[in-house]
């Protein structure tokens, strides 16, 4: 239930008048001027990927994520680059007093004259000043600190924030200042907030962390003027958000060095328009249980089960007396069909105690037939993994048939599951089948 104040009369009045007066002139589509939009970058190298190149005028942009992932670091830290040439960027704070702003600006050495603080929560208030200062760009955080004056529910409730955000919408294109509106998310994924503010705003972007909070991912959700298959990644430092260009090495549990083991196999996944290196690992062990427990972390449960059922049947491995543990090395959440044949030859290499070499990587989506599938993007994987030093690629075979020739790297083809363990598991011991 949401509590709907309704508004006071003038403004509805008033409104009336607008929607009688004089019509909008109305245009055919190339009578319209293309004016190319102009990009200012953020200097934060991960953040302008997701903004296309840089922000547009007038461009609104929500950044939701959970508390403590970093939202009010990284805005911060965007705010100071983008007023460092001068231009002038008010940050709003409705959380933290001007001095907590100025520490945490200490900390991650973010100095600008021109940039601007103003701890205030009334948005009449926040407007006013966004009129006087005339800033190029403006931070907003949050939007459920934010109080709408002609509303009497509680900052944070719908209608303060859906209200609160159309306000600042037609504040930012009626001056063409850059907004940036940060929101809370709750960490189970509930996005009341944020979730009735995304088609107000041309952007929303996600801030979210892996799993051990090595890394926070932002991802973009809805981009009007840029990409939304981006991520940016960014790293917590001590010295505030660092992006981190180079991904792979962050999910990579071992370095190759370690020496080969069973139930080690790798392949690239993608972030976004970025391939990014996994390492899958499989334990398959006797079980103690009448039924075997299988789990899954990183990948999806139910993939792997059938993935099990698919080695059962098309390689003869025999499951049903083992417990099967798939985990990500890293923390790395992927749902990727691509990492299917490395799952499945983490497992029987586990299950056969025959290590996979381990300057190899495994590319392609497995069918409930044993086929070996082709998956998207299967050229830049490979590029990743021969940059990364790999030498040996397993794919598809139609795939291996199309690929170019890449420098470094030795691609194979496996029509299906038997072919591929003939490849990369002919060292098995037999008797443990
Ligand atoms: P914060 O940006 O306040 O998160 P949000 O605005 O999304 O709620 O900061 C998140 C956490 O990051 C906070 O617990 C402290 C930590 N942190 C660092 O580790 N290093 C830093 O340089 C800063 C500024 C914060
Ligand atoms: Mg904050």
């Amino acid at each position: 239930m949401v509590e709907e104040v309704v508004e006071s009369s003038p403004a509805k009045t008033e409104r009336r008048r607008l929607a009688e007066g004089a019509a909008s002139s109305v245009l055919t589509l190339s009578e319209v001027r293309a004016e190319t939009e102009i990009r200012t970058p953020t200097g934060i190298a991960e953040l302008d990927r997701l903004f296309g190149g840089g922000v547009v005028q007038g461009q609104v942009s929500l950044l939701a994520g959970p508390p403590g992932i970093g939202k009010s670091t990284l805005m911060l830290q965007a705010a100071a680059s983008l007023a460092a040439p001068g231009r002038k960027i008010l940050y709003v704070s409705g959380e933290e007093s001007p001095l907590q702003v100025s520490s945490r600006a200490k900390r991650v050495a973010a100095a600008a004259d021109s940039l601007y603080l103003l701890a205030e929560t009334d948005l009449a208030k926040i407007l006013r000043a966004m009129e006087d200062l005339k800033p190029w760009g403006v931070v907003l955080d949050s939007i459920q600190t934010l109080s709408h004056p002609d509303l009497a529910s509680a900052p944070g409730s719908v209608g303060q924030v859906r209200e609160c955000a159309m306000e600042i919408v037609r504040a930012a294109k009626a001056s063409g200042a850059a907004a940036f509106v940060l929101g809370h998310v709750t960490k189970d994924g509930a996005l009341a907030g944020p979730k009735v503010l995304e088609h107000l705003v041309d952007s929303v972007f996600y801030f979210d962390a892996e799993r051990h909070e090595l890394l926070r991912v932002l991802r973009a959700v809805k981009n009007r003027f840029g990409p939304t298959d981006e991520t940016g990644i960014f790293e917590m430092t001590e010295r505030g958000l660092r992006g981190v260009p180079n991904p792979s090495a962050f999910f990579m549990a071992e370095s190759k060095d370690a020496g080969p083991r069973p139930g080690r196999a790798v392949s690239v996944t993608m972030e976004g328009s970025r391939p990014v290196l996994v390492e899958v690992q499989a334990l398959a062990v006797p079980t103690r249980y009448p039924l075997p427990r299988r789990t899954a972390t990183g990948v999806d449960l139910n993939r792997v089960l059938v993935l099990l059922a698919a080695l059962e049947k098309h390689l003869k491995l025999r499951l049903d007396s083992r417990d099967v543990y798939v985990s990500l090395a890293g923390g790395l959440r992927v749902k990727d069909p691509a990492l299917d044949l490395a799952v499945c030859l983490a497992v029987a290499s586990s299950l056969r105690e025959a290590p996979l070499p381990e300057d190899a990587v495994f590319l392609g989506e497995v069918s409930l037939l044993g086929g070996v599938g082709r998956v998207p993007r299967t050229e830049n994987r490979l590029r990743e993994a021969a940059k990364a030093g790999f030498s040996r690629a397993l794919v598809g075979a139609r795939a291996a048939k199309d690929i170019s020739r890449i420098p470094g790297l030795e691609i194979s083809g496996a029509a299906g599951l038997a072919e591929a363990a003939g490849l990369f598991l002919s060292n098995a011991k037999e008797s443990l089948l």
